[in-house]
């Protein structure tokens, strides 16, 4: 299912979708035209409640998202600047709370923009070409879409400025090493690896994919005492869904669980 030139969409399996930044002759740097086609996907995805997982990743084989599209940069006043800012923020966030698990399947340069898409997915999966960095100061400027604030929030303050005061680019076997990444294959073997993982995402029910996500994302900034209460909280409420209660039953009775999401 193709809808989009600057972002495909495609349905795996019926439940996994798989966008695909489509801009390789501009290393799918991300204008404004492909953020909203970007938008509108997940928009239909996050309604659709036959998708259960999403996996983004990049076209030609070349470059994930090589950031913000320069160009446009170069063309725009400070006013459209602050809009695509605020704009690519927005998104940003949304995708890092988006209600299903995502997976960042990185096959080249993810830079800028790239690699702040790939911090607010829940795992990354990466080729051995992969090449992330947040190089916005080589331009004089910074990261704009919590680039400084999640990647050191992901891997700490010394590895962080390692590679936002150097602009250098780590390699996917680096991003492994740093616990960026879950996983490192060869090229040829990135989607194969991807929708390995979505498969067994879909195991996990769907609201309980949901709130782990939350729990997972708040944690690291809250207090241990606040997180565990939240812990429990969630867990007391998922008790009474219909998927806890289904899930259990299919375990006692030897069966696959069918999950409804409520
Ligand atoms: N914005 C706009 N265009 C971009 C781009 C970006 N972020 N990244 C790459 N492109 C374009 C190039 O301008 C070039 O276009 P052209 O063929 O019309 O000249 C095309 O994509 C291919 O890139 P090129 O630089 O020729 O490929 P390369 O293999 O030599 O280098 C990169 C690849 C990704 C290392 C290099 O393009 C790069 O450094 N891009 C900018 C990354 C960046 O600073 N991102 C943060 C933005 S805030």
């Amino acid at each position: 299912m193709a809808t989009g030139t600057l972002v495909t969409y495609d349905l795996i399996d019926g439940a996994i979708a798989v966008l695909t930044f489509n801009r390789p002759e501009k290393m799918n740097a991300l204008s404004t035209a492909l953020l909203a086609e970007f938008e509108a996907h997940l928009q239909t995805i996050e309604r659709d409640p036959a998708v259960r997982v999403v996996i983004l990743t990049g076209a030609g084989g070349k470059a994930f998202v090589a950031g913000a599209d320069i160009t446009e940069y170069s063309q725009q006043g400070f006013n459209a600047f602050v809009s695509y800012q605020l704009n690519s923020r927005r998104l940003f966030d949304w995708l890092e709370a988006f209600p299903k698990p995502t997976i960042a399947a990185i096959n080249g340069y993810a830079l800028g923009g790239g690699f702040e898409i790939a911090l607010c997915c829940d795992v990354l999966v990466v080729s051995t070409s992969a090449r992330l960095g947040l190089p916005e100061g080589t331009l004089g400027l910074s990261p704009g879409g919590g680039g400084t604030q999640r990647l050191t929030r992901a891997v700490g303050r010394y590895a962080a400025a390692d590679v936002l005061l150097s602009g250098r680019r780590l390699s996917g076997q680096r991003a492994y090493e740093l616990g960026l990444a879950a996983e490192v294959v060869e090229p040829d073997a990135l989607l194969d690896a991807a929708l390995d993982k979505a498969r067994y995402m879909l195991r996990i029910a769907p609201l309980a994919a949901r709130e782990m996500k939350r729990l997972i994302r708040t944690g690291p900034d809250a207090a241990l005492p606040t997180g565990l209460a939240l812990e429990q909280e969630v867990l007391f409420r998922l008790y009474n869904s219909r998927d806890a209660q289904e899930g259990i039953a299919a375990f006692v009775e030897k069966r696959d669980p069918r999950f409804v999401g409520e």
